[in-house]
């Protein structure tokens, strides 16, 4: 992931550095988790768009505790070195038939995380509509992959369809809901979509 002046200058980037982390994403898991709790010690985690793999080594350190295993996906290798030894990673496009395969022979997943996004073009109805099509996938994904009683988190863009989703995700899950983390940045139009405990039998 480029690092930009912006980037420099912002102070979860610099904490991230401090802390180990290849990027500020971690500080929205990390509100994520502490208002949903959405990941428990010894879980079998999926990390879909995990490059540079800050959530990735978040779920490891804080969540999973080295406990359980986490299984990242993304069109670029982490940036993880050294790779911690409960990370099984894939890169790839994760809805691809081959990647699909090894994710599925790895889970059922207590969790699916996913801040996958488009390489952004600058038109809001283009890059929209591409992180729409990244979270449907993911929503496929984790009516195959995500265990009954799982969580699910998705990034989309706003504008980009998030209520049909989030209309499909109360269907599926005990309680669905949206939530825009403090450390997104003031002119990001990314938000994210949680859905708490998967029904067995969908309503
Ligand atoms: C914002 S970054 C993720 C940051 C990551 N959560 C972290 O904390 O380091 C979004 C990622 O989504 C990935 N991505 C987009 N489409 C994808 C796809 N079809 N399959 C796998 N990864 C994808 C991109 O390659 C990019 O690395």
């Amino acid at each position: 992931m480029a690092t930009s002046r912006r980037d420099k200058a912002d102070s979860y980037t610099l904490r991230a550095h401090r802390e180990g982390y290849p990027a500020r994403s971690v500080y929205k898991l990390q509100e994520i988790q502490e208002s949903c709790r959405i990941i428990r010690p010894g879980d079998s985690v999926l990390d879909v768009g995990a490059a540079p793999g800050s959530w990735t080594l978040y779920v490891h350190r804080q969540l999973i505790k080295g406990q359980g295993r986490i299984v990242a996906v993304d069109l670029n290798p982490l940036g993880l070195n050294p790779v911690p030894p409960t990370v099984t990673s894939f890169t790839g496009d994760a809805f691809s038939r081959e990647i699909r395969a090894q994710l599925t022979a790895l889970g059922p997943y207590d969790a699916i995380i996913s801040d996958a996004a488009p390489m952004t073009t600058g038109n809001r109805s283009v890059d929209t509509s591409r992180s729409e099509y990244l979270a449907q996938q993911v929503m496929l994904l984790a009516d195959e992959q995500l265990k009954v009683h799982g969580n699910l988190v998705i990034k989309i863009f706003q504008g980009g369809g998030q209520q049909a989703i989030l209309a499909q995700m109360r269907q599926k899950y005990a309680k669905a809901r949206t939530l825009k983390p403090k450390a997104c940045r003031s002119d990001s139009f990314e938000t994210y979509l949680i859905g708490l405990d998967k029904k067995e039998n969908p309503s």
